[in-house]
């Protein structure tokens, strides 16, 4: 008895979708998520795996039975069959492809609008930020200032611990206004909203933290804010995620996460004694 193709199709697309449920599901690439902006990215991620897992598998599927099932026999000296055109397959994967694009792109702005990435980066409230980033920048008079990226704190948030950094060839820089600390490495409070405030000094550069899944370019001339907030305690890699010139690869730093009361006492024993 021979089963229909339709059918045996049928049979081999449910297989497709669950292997893509499993893997999204059961098999984890990413490291330890330890803000809360993690779980939001990595329901997007999950998202993507699923539907690359089943494009992936589908297509070299049939590229590997097309080879078996229609490889040239011995003795076989003639042509292949003159195919030309087959609208509807075309029409198929067209739309197929259409529909999953225009899916990921809808989704994926709405992954990006709820961890704050459409927050008004100039509203009212982030002047002073603004101000201080120009006074940093020794900018000219009249010079018009704006942040021009990133991830702004949701407004009315008064709790945002601010960090200024620096990156240039070949190293971040962390100043805490706030307690005038200057450090090689950032030391943040769990459950509090950090808003790094970022600038370059030379070239491009990327601050790229994988366990809290935030990535942002920063370019010279061009102030940046990034909002995160830190809920898991341990210590992370920093890394560039630009290439930035011959040291690139070690321009690396840490984060450590700590809890409020750990942090408040990092803070005070590295707050420099004032002359007062
Ligand atoms: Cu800085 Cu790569």
């Amino acid at each position: 008895m021979r089963i229909p193709s339709a059918i045996l199709t049928l049979i081999a697309g449910m297989a497709l979708v669950l292997l893509g449920q499993w893997v999204a599901n059961d098999v984890n690439w990413l490291p330890v998520s330890a803000s809360t902006n993690a779980p939001v990215y990595d329901e997007l991620f999950r998202v993507l795996l699923a539907i690359g897992t089943m494009l992936l598998v589908g297509m070299t599927g049939v590229v590997v039975y097309s080879l078996i099932r229609f490889r040239r026999r011995d003795g076989d000296q003639k042509d292949g069959p003159p195919v030309e055109g087959n609208l509807s397959l075309e029409l198929f994967w067209t739309a197929i492809p259409a529909v999953v694009v225009l899916f990921l792109g809808i989704y994926s702005y709405d992954i990006y609008d709820r961890m704050g990435g459409m927050t008004d980066l100039n509203a009212h409230g982030m002047d002073h930020h603004v101000a201080e980033l120009a006074s940093v920048r020794q900018s000219q008079p009249g010079d018009e200032e704006r942040i021009w990226g990133g991830i702004a704190p949701a407004s009315g948030n008064e709790a945002v611990l601010p960090v200024e950094v620096t990156a240039l060839q070949f190293a971040f820089v962390f100043h805490y206004p706030e307690q005038n600390i200057t450090s090689g490495e950032l030391h943040v409070p769990t459950g509090q909203a950090v808003e790094l405030r970022l600038k370059a000094n030379d070239v491009i550069h990327a601050f790229w933290v994988p366990e809290f899944r935030i990535k942002q370019d920063v370019i010279p001339g061009q102030p940046t804010v990034l909002t995160f907030t830190a809920n898991r305690i341990g210590d992370y890699p920093i890394v560039c995620a630009e290439l930035c010139g011959p040291y690139h690869g070690g321009m690396r730093s840490h984060v450590v996460v700590d809890e409020p009361e750990s942090f408040a006492t990092w803070v005070e024993t590295n707050t420099p004694a004032t002359l007062s």
